[in-house]
């Protein structure tokens, strides 16, 4: 049956290619009879209609275009077509990382390095990716990691990313740098959909510029605020510094501009001037007093702050190194979970710890669940899926709640609550892990710099 449908595919075309891509040049001869020869194609003979692929397969693209979305089926993909598909710019911003890039892959590759131990032989038939993030109700333990400027990949930008997460309810935080006010992201859902929406703060030198836009955003109804504290100085994009950036984009809330100066085109450098670099822990009693809802602190990067987090009675930590895009070999995201679990797990029952970098499957979200994460975010993906604007997004998240169910079901789990650290090993990374307030056995100190301990702690 399905031979003929091959034959019935190709009828009328050149079969060759899907017939040698299946069979070994010797079956032919040893199969058919000498008499079922019937010669050797004249290739004079040969039409365009004729050696034009079949339809419905797969054919070459040209330069710059899109694929069918149906053909997407991995963040990956997305991020490919991308490459091919952006601007130079766009890509360069989207896709750079601080200095080597180390980090950047590193948060990837190290959800590789985690392995499962699935428990078998239970009932799978049915399974729930249901949650709840900071009071929301979500349809998976994912959301939207801020990220400046989506609209350089698509005119809605943020907008189609909103539209898109409304169906499974994935929660979606958003910049400071983003390129539309919240006010027009949030209004691009319908009010009933009661879609949840983070507000990610970067504190402005001018701390009155901060409280006004957090009063405003309250005002909108939005109930949680991110602190981003990783990047008080930007990192060096060098892929962004190398292309030149357009001076007439700029931001609304933050009103950040591009530009173009000696060291390059960076935007992520340009555009983040106006952060102030000597915001401390001590001011979020000044956060507190001009932010009546949940506070989270985006860019945590070792147990000790994640603990000065939970003592301080924060509602959540969010584990990133901006996707490696501010200090190059800062800890893989998932180290730095394993490293609050090593060093402080009580933490775990006083706020909500997320983690962000590198994650790209179903898999690596189950992983974090299981390592005691409440929810994950992913950043770069959401903005390579709404290249394909609305449609994209809700086919990006389908592919990855499809890839985390499977994946609960394959490790004999049916519900999320059901996670739990022994469903997975962390063997190959453990000697990874740090331990301690310092190191462990450097404790010599360079000449002439015996002083100052306490800083150094
Ligand atoms: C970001 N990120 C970010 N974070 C933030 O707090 N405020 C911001 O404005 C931005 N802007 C931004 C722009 C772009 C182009 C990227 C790629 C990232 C960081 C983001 O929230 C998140 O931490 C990382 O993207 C997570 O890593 P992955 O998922 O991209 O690997």
């Amino acid at each position: 049956m399905l031979r003929i449908a091959v034959i019935w595919k190709h009828a009328g075309r050149d079969a060759s290619t899907s017939y040698n891509e299946v069979h070994a040049p010797s079956v032919l001869p040893t199969n058919l009879d000498a008499s079922k020869f019937k010669g050797i194609v004249d290739k004079g003979t040969i039409t365009e209609e004729w050696a034009r692929p079949p339809p419905g397969q797969t054919t070459e693209l040209k330069l710059n275009e899109r694929p069918p979305l149906e053909s997407v089926i991995a963040a990956q993909d997305f991020e490919d077509i991308a490459e091919r598909t952006v601007s130079k710019k766009t890509w360069a911003f989207y896709s750079s990382a601080d200095t080597g890039c180390l980090t950047r892959d590193r948060n990837k590759d190290f959800f590789g390095r985690i392995w499962f131990r699935p428990r078998l032989v239970r009932d799978v038939s049915s399974v729930d990716t249901r949650t709840k993030i900071l009071g929301h109700d979500a349809g998976m333990p994912l959301f939207v990691s801020p990220a400046a400027m989506a609209k350089f990949i698509h005119p809605e930008g943020e907008k189609d990313i909103a539209r898109g997460c409304v169906p499974t309810r994935i929660p979606q935080g958003v910049s400071t740098n983003a390129a539309f006010p919240i006010d027009e992201i949030m209004a691009a859902v319908p009010r009933d959909a009661k879609h949840p929406f983070f507000f990610q703060l970067y504190v402005n030198k001018d701390r009155k510029k901060s409280e006004a836009l957090l009063k405003h955003v309250q005002s909108l109804g939005v109930d949680t605020v991110f602190v981003t504290v990783d990047g008080p100085v930007p990192g060096k994009r060098e892929a962004d510094e190398r292309v030149k950036a357009d001076e007439g984009i700029s931001s609304p809330m933050s009103g950040a501009k591009g530009s173009n100066d000696k060291k390059g085109g960076g935007l992520g450098r340009v555009m983040g001037s106006y952060i102030a670099p000597d915001f401390t822990w001590r001011e979020f009693d000044w956060l507190r007093k001009h932010w009546r809802g949940k506070i989270v602190v985006k860019g945590v990067q070792c147990w000790q702050d994640a603990k000065i987090c939970a003592v301080a009675g924060l509602d959540g930590v969010l584990l990133s190194n901006h996707g490696g895009r501010n200090l190059d070999t800062s800890p893989p995201a998932i180290m730095t979970l394993l490293e609050c679990q090593a060093n402080c797990p009580e933490i775990f029952e006083k706020l909500e710890v997320f983690v962000d970098g590198g994650i790209r499957r179903g898999h690596d979200i189950l992983k974090a669940l299981c390592l005691g994460a409440t929810a994950v975010g992913m950043g770069r993906p959401f903005l390579y899926a709404v290249n394909y604007g609305q449609e994209g997004v809700e086919h990006f998240i389908d592919i990855l709640k499809t890839e985390l169910a499977t994946a609960m079901a394959l490790v004999g789990i049916t519900d999320l609550s059901q996670c739990h650290a022994g469903l997975v090993s962390t063997l190959d990374v453990d000697h990874l892990v740090s331990r301690g307030e310092t190191h462990p056995y450097a404790t010599g100190r360079r000449k002439g710099n015996e002083g100052n301990v306490k800083a150094r702690l």
